[in-house]
């Protein structure tokens, strides 16, 4: 799927601000894009998120987790991208599978095999033409990440930022072999500058996808 662009990285890599000026960019060219979101994008699967990302559901089972992510993968793709992408428009999704790999399967240890069984399940012939891998140092992102969550007072999405920082080297090892793996579909973005330097190493990548001459912050 040529026009299905996601953004992956670990918490605090800055994908979700950066997402938006993408799509911003994408609007002044009067490209139709859709900017959504993993776990989410739609009435069900955000419902599901608030049970995934609460931080009192410590205890749910790494199994039960990679259901329900699957399940709102399923709806979201049914739901708002297949049509969107069926209708002409780019479609930007901040997360998609390779987060489930990430998280998941690298990082709780779950089996891949089985990730990408229930990935093909979820996705019925869904997947990204491109995927901009933005990496961060862990104790960078994860030190973003908690100054967010503070200066937000938000701890309602917080479970994943209270694992260990192994938990997230884990996830960061991941978004590696998959971007080795997968060496045309990943690019990774050196998201260790500045803001305005990601935005310019973003929209480069994406206009040379697209074919289009260059892409204005
Ligand atoms: P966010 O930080 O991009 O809003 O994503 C929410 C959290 O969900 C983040 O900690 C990563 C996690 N996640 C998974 O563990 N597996 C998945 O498949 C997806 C899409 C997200």
């Amino acid at each position: 799927m040529h026009n299905f662009i996601t953004l992956e990285g670990i918490e605090g890599c800055g994908k979700t601000s950066q997402i938006k000026r993408l799509h911003a960019a994408l609007q002044t060219k009067d490209i139709p894009a859709l900017l959504t979101r993993e776990p989410g994008g739609c009435a069900i699967a955000d419902k599901i998120r608030s049970i995934l990302l609460d931080p009192y559901h410590t205890h749910m089972v790494p199994t039960a987790e990679l259901l329900l992510y699957a399940a709102a993968r399923a709806q979201h793709v049914e739901e708002v991208i297949r049509p969107e992408l069926e209708a002409g428009k780019v479609v930007i999704c901040d997360r998609f599978t390779d987060a489930t790999m990430a998280y998941q399967g690298y990082a709780r240890g779950l089996e891949l095999g089985t990730i990408k069984t229930l990935a093909q399940l979820a996705c019925a012939g869904i997947e990204p033409g491109l995927t901009l891998w933005l990496d961060l140092p862990v104790e960078v992102g994860i030190k973003r990440a908690l100054q967010r969550n503070h200066a937000q007072d938000s701890r309602a999405e917080a479970r994943f930022d209270q694992e260990s920082l192994l938990f997230h080297s884990r996830v960061q090892h991941g978004y590696a072999q998959l971007q080795t793996e997968n060496p045309q579909r990943i690019k990774r973005i050196d998201a260790d500058a500045s803001f305005d330097q990601v935005t310019e190493r973003i929209l480069k990548v994406v206009a040379q996808h697209l074919e289009l001459s260059r892409l204005n912050p």
